[in-house]
Parts: C-alpha cells; sequence; structure tokens
C-alpha cells in the first residue's frame, strides 16, 4: 500500500526534520510506502527542491515519489495526510498568538484546497502557529470534510511534561503516562498530572515525596516550565523547536493513524465536552480508535483544573474573535 503525505512548509526547519524520518518508515511503519507532496511558497520552492534530492540520495526503500509545488491544487492532490507546517515562526518575546495576522491567512485557503483536492478520508495536523487556531480557520474552509479530520499540535506539549515529571521522578520518559494538555498550544496551556501515572503508581504521591508541596511544585515550577518550552528553546537556541517539534508531529500522526493503547493529547474540534464551546479546536486528553480520535470523557476536574482550563478555553474564545474580526472565518 502507499499512502500520499503533503508537508507544507516543506522546506523550511520542520519540514527538514519530518521528510528524512517520514522517508524512513517512522511515521507508517516498515510495510507502507509513502509518496510525499512538499508544499511551498515560491521563495521556498529552492530549500524544498534541495530536501528533494537529498531525500533522493537517502535511498529509502519505502519512497515512491517526491514531488514540489507551490501550486495547492498539486500539493493537497490524492492527499491521505496532509502536515500543515507552512508558517512563520516566531521570535524572541512574542507570544504565538503574535502570529495570528501573519499566518491565520495561509490556512482558508489550504483548507479550501485540501477540500478539492485531497482523498476523502484525508487527516490534516496542523503544526504551524498559532496551531489551534490555524486548524479552525482550515477546517472553518474545507467544505465537506468533517471537523474531526483536523487536528492541532499539542503532542510536543505532552512529551515535554512527561519528560519533565521523568526527570523530575527519576524514573524512564516511558514509564510516566496519561499526562493530558488542555486547551490551546500557549502559554495558557494545562498540562494535567490528575491522573498521571508513574509504573503504574499515581504521579502525584510520587512527586509529593520529592517535591513536598505538590500544588505549590504544580503552580510554580512545573506548569510554566511546560508551558513556557517553546519560549526557553527560542531564547536558548535563537529559534524555535525544530527536532522535537518534528518529533511529536510523528507521534501524533501515527497515533492517529494505527490507534493509541492509552490516552495521549490533540487538539480536537470540540462538542461541548467539559463545557468547551463547541466547534472550537482544543486540546483534550484523546484515544485513537478505528483511525478516529475520541474526547476521553467522565474524566473528573478539580477547581483548580477546571480554573486552568477556562482560562486556555477563553483565550481560544479571543483567537477565535480575532480571527472573526480579520474576516477569516
Ligand atoms: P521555518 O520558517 O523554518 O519554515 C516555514 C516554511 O514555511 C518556510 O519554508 C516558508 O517558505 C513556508 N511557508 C510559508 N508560508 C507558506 C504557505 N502559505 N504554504 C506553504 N509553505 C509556506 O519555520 P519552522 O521552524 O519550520 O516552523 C514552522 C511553524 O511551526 C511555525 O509557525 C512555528 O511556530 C510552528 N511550530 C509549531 C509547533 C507546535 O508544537 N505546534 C512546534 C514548533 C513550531
Ligand atoms: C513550540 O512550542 O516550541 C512551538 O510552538 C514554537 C514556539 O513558538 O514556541
Amino acid at each position: 500500500m502507499t499512502t500520499t503525505i503533503t508537508i507544507t512548509g516543506a522546506g523550511g526547519q520542520i519540514g527538514y526534520a519530518l521528510l528524512f524520518r517520514i522517508a524512513a518508515g517512522d511515521l507508517l511503519g516498515p510495510d507502507e510506502n509513502v509518496r510525499l507532496r512538499l508544499l511551498e511558497i515560491p521563495q521556498g520552492l529552492g530549500a524544498a527542491e534541495g530536501a528533494a534530492l537529498e531525500l533522493q540520495d537517502g535511498a529509502f526503500g519505502l519512497l515512491e515519489h517526491v514531488e514540489v509545488t507551490d501550486d495547492a491544487a498539486v500539493g493537497f492532490d490524492g492527499c491521505d495526510l496532509a502536515l500543515l507546517v507552512g508558517a512563520r515562526p516566531r521570535g524572541p518575546g512574542m507570544e504565538r498568538a503574535d502570529l495570528l495576522a501573519a499566518n491565520a491567512g495561509i490556512f482558508g485557503p489550504q483548507g479550501a484546497a485540501i477540500a478539492a483536492n485531497a482523498a476523502p478520508g484525508v487527516r490534516v495536523t496542523v503544526v504551524g502557529n498559532p496551531a489551534n487556531t490555524n486548524a479552525l480557520i482550515a477546517a472553518a474552509s474545507a467544505d465537506g470534510v468533517p471537523a474531526e479530520r483536523f487536528t492541532a499540535l499539542t503532542r510536543l506539549d505532552e512529551n515535554r511534561a512527561r519528560a519533565q515529571l521523568a526527570q523530575t521522578l527519576g524514573a524512564p520518559v516511558h514509564t510516566v503516562r496519561r499526562v493530558p494538555i488542555w486547551g490551546n498550544h500557549s502559554a495558557t496551556q494545562f498540562p494535567d498530572i490528575s491522573h498521571a501515572t508513574v509504573g503504574g503508581a499515581p504521579v502525584a504521591e510520587a512527586l509529593a515525596q520529592i517535591v513536598g508541596d505538590v500544588p505549590t511544585w504544580l503552580d510554580e515550577t512545573f506548569i510554566p516550565r511546560v508551558a513556557k518550552r517553546g519560549a526557553e528553546i527560542i531564547e536558548v537556541r535563537g529559534s524555535s523547536s525544530v527536532a522535537s517539534a518534528a518529533s511529536a508531529a510523528i507521534d501524533h500522526v501515527r497515533d492517529w493513524v494505527q490507534g493509541t493503547e492509552d490516552w495521549t493529547s490533540a487538539g480536537v474540534v470540540s462538542h461541548g465536552e467539559y463545557g468547551v464551546p463547541e466547534g472550537l479546536i482544543s486540546s483534550f486528553p484523546v484515544r485513537s480508535v478505528d483511525g478516529a480520535w475520541q474526547i476521553v470523557e467522565g474524566l473528573e476536574l478539580s477547581d483548580r483544573a477546571r480554573a486552568r482550563i477556562d482560562a486556555s478555553v477563553a483565550e481560544l474564545v479571543e483567537e477565535r474573535e480575532a480571527v472573526r474580526s480579520l474576516g477569516m472565518l
């Protein structure tokens, strides 16, 4: 079998990190061939064409074909999986929402081009920031494609949260589970340890032995560290996260396609779950079942959790209002 995968912004940093892992089989496994479509703007075509030459030189057995284009109709033609990466990254001192004016205009036309050209079961993952609201815009412009097929990447935040917990607890990261991200991929996001386990035991109990006052550690250390990790990376490396973002995008799409045994996190359309207004693309605890994300329902939320989720969702509502006032919704 062959899967057609479109990567927008393929000439950029994250695109470069993604392409070779996909070609090597990290996304869909060793038995699925891939056809890559690299969609760029004219200024990015040279970099994407160079990446295509290098893909050829990689002699990847699973890679059937690579096409480089700046025409969205060609870029999304027959695509099964779309990774919408192409967008400006933020610089030091900016919030991701500051990118709205620069980037939001990209996602309406791409949503429309997906609806017109992609395969019927297309699944879309938005990486370009602000990812939740860009996914909302793309979904709203994709007539006939269910909004459930448009998602925003928050897996990087979850991976960061699990890694911070693993480091604090001195435990292997794979033993830390059920750390969902709620809300927006922004500084208001809520990485939630209420249901988290380490080696099958509650994380909160293990943390109490190490940090003492767990609520204070969560509020003053853990949550800000995770929520502001993107800004920390920008400050330390001089530009925004690349390989960790590509790796999280691969985790997200792989789990969407192949299914999950446990919870993870994804920005998905709300149908009103947990009081999140219908239609917003918010991060939730999710499972992937039969190729579709399902929100994990029925979790009890403490007052602290409720307040944090409400604050992040309020920001998503504000972003939606902002793009409405820009005429993009
Ligand atoms: P980059 O500047 O290196 O690459 C962006 C590429 O997108 C460029 O090659 C540019 O030519 C291309 N591009 C711009 N507009 C386009 C369009 N309309 N169609 C197709 N291509 C277009 O940036 P990067 O470091 O690869 O980051 C890309 C985006 O991903 C940024 O918005 C960044 O903030 C975001 N990001 C999100 C996450 C996340 O977890 N959601 C993590 C890291 C980065
Ligand atoms: C990240 O979380 O690393 C990305 O969203 C890039 C950024 O602007 O922080």
